[in-house]
């Protein structure tokens, strides 16, 4: 009986340090400053705090790569949320046309009131990245104006016209 548990284990080990050779991506791609959710959207300082304590971690290139994140096969878990998270909703690379801004805040609306948003496993590890009811709220709120003035900008003002 003794002998079957030393092999299991011993198995198990070689496996665990097998699996440790599976190359991760961790990488945080260079970001361009004039791409970023705050240089194409009138992001407020209280919004830009709350969506990087909450969201860069999986939809930004500035993500924190924590120590498990090296761990097989919690790496594999982490590296896949951030994948995915990064190609849905980017906010290192806010490259969308008006319409997709808008349906992306709009997205953003949804998930944070539907609280699917953080994933509710990455708010095991970061509890202090849920959203209080007050953080959502000022999200919601925010959103409702922002994309009024990104539907609706200000017409330019033609100060040639007052001559
Ligand atoms: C732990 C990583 C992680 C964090 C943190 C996170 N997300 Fe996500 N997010 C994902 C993943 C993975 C998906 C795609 C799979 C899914 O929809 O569950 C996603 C999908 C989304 C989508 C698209 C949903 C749809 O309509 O399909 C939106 C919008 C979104 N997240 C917003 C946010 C916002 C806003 C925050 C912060 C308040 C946030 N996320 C935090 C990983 C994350």
């Amino acid at each position: 009986m003794r002998k079957i548990l030393k092999r299991t284990l011993i198995v198990l080990g070689v496996i665990f340090i097998g699996i440790q050779l599976y190359p991760v991506d961790r990488t945080n791609p260079p970001i361009d400053p004039e791409m970023t959710f705050q240089a194409k959207v009138n992001v407020p300082p209280h919004i830009d705090k709350l969506v990087r304590n909450s969201c860069y971690d999986c939809h930004s290139h500035e993500t924190t790569w924590p120590w498990y994140s090296y761990v097989a096969p919690v790496s594999w878990l982490v590296a896949s949320d951030v994948e995915e998270g990064r190609t849905i909703l980017n906010f290192s690379n806010w490259d969308y046309s008006m319409f997709r801004s808008v349906g992306r805040l709009d997205q953003m609306a949804e998930e944070v009131y539907q609280d699917r948003m953080p994933l509710p496993n990455y708010l095991i590890v970061h509890p202090s990245a849920k959203l209080l009811a007050a953080d959502k709220d000022s999200l919601l709120d925010w959103i409702e104006v922002v994309r009024e003035e990104i539907m609706n900008p200000p017409e330019e003002s033609d100060t040639t016209a007052q001559d």
